[in-house]
């Protein structure tokens, strides 16, 4: 079984599932509220698990009710909270999330603990990176958090993505020499300051963040696919046609399923239709975390939709 390292973020998440988005200074009569597991390190770090990995979770959360729904999760789950610190100086970070009857999403993260999470938590964990097969970050903790994973991750030989979300300004370097940089359209026009619109434009975006240090690009488009950049040339990758019924956490699928690939040493071309599998399984599910699909789902369908078997 290959290891993944999820340097990330645990959230607790306020889903509305709502018939329309609110609007500045306008009230919403919405459909229905539910209470889960978040945050895009602990949504990747499931979908990894359930991907068939081994998965150590390094992340933080306060001492509250929000992290006794995460802890109970991982006990669910049979994945390690070792690497899971407790800290009385925030509270548990957390999601209000948004969605539409089409799926679509809009989401306000609070970082709370995951903010406070440093360079000092992942270095409790420096064990685990030598006996790694890839290291996984998004940008829900802090910062300090995030490069000390990144040398690590370079200083054990291990593959290190940065999953640039949500979007905000980094420090100078920070994609500097990283193996795979995975954003969305939105993360990546504020990175590249190009629209993506079409392939060229996805081609153009990719280019500058390419230029910026990472060594591959992965650009998730949604409905259309994934935009590839990088050492093996480029290329457009469809996705799947499954009807999307709550697309949090799509890319955190996309992600954690991704680092699996990465780890077993999949061909980037299947490497990002099996992620692009992971992905479209969750949408047709409700919730974030809890709609990560296992891996016997994702292998059936990578057949039925791509022809490959792994
Ligand atoms: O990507 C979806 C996630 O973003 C949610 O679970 C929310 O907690 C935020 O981190």
């Amino acid at each position: 079984m290959k290891k993944v390292i999820v340097v990330g973020s645990l959230n607790f998440d306020i889903a509305v599932y709502t018939p329309r988005f609110s609007t500045p200074g306008e009230s919403v009569l919405g459909n229905s509220v539910v209470l889960g597991v978040g945050g895009k390190g602990s949504n990747q770090a499931t979908a990894a698990h359930r991907s068939g990995a081994e998965t150590v979770m390094i992340g933080q959360v306060g001492r509250d009710f929000m992290a006794e729904l995460l802890h109970k999760h991982y006990l669910e789950e049979g994945m390690s909270e070792r690497y899971i610190t407790v800290t009385d100086k925030a509270e548990t970070g957390s999601g209000v999330i948004e969605i539409d009857p089409s799926g679509q999403n809009s989401i306000i993260v609070v970082k709370g603990a995951n903010g406070t999470l440093s360079d000092i938590e992942v270095m409790k964990a420096a064990d685990e990176f030598r006996s790694a097969d890839v290291v996984l970050t998004q940008l829900e903790t802090g910062f300090s958090s995030i490069e000390k994973a990144k040398e690590l991750a370079q200083e054990n030989g291990i593959p290190f993505i940065i999953n640039p979300a949500p979007h905000q300004p980094v420090p100078e370097g920070l994609f500097d020499g990283v193996d795979y940089l995975t954003p969305n359209e939105t993360e990546c026009e504020y990175f590249s300051g190009i629209r993506v619109t079409d392939e060229t434009s996805a081609e153009a975006a990719a280019e500058k963040l390419l230029e910026k240090g990472a060594k591959n690009v992965i650009i998730t488009l949604g409905k259309s696919g994934v935009y590839y950049a990088g050492q093996k040339g480029c290329m457009m990758v469809p996705t799947t046609d499954l009807k999307s019924v709550d697309s949090t956490g799509a890319g955190d699928a996309f992600n954690g399923a991704f680092a699996v690939a990465v780890s077993e040493g999949m061909e980037i071309e299947t490497a990002l239709k099996f992620a692009n599998c992971v992905a479209s399984l969750s949408v047709t599910r409700y919730g974030a975390s809890k709609a990560m699909p296992y891996r016997a789902e994702s292998e059936k369908l990578l057949k039925d939709y791509y022809g490959i078997t792994l």
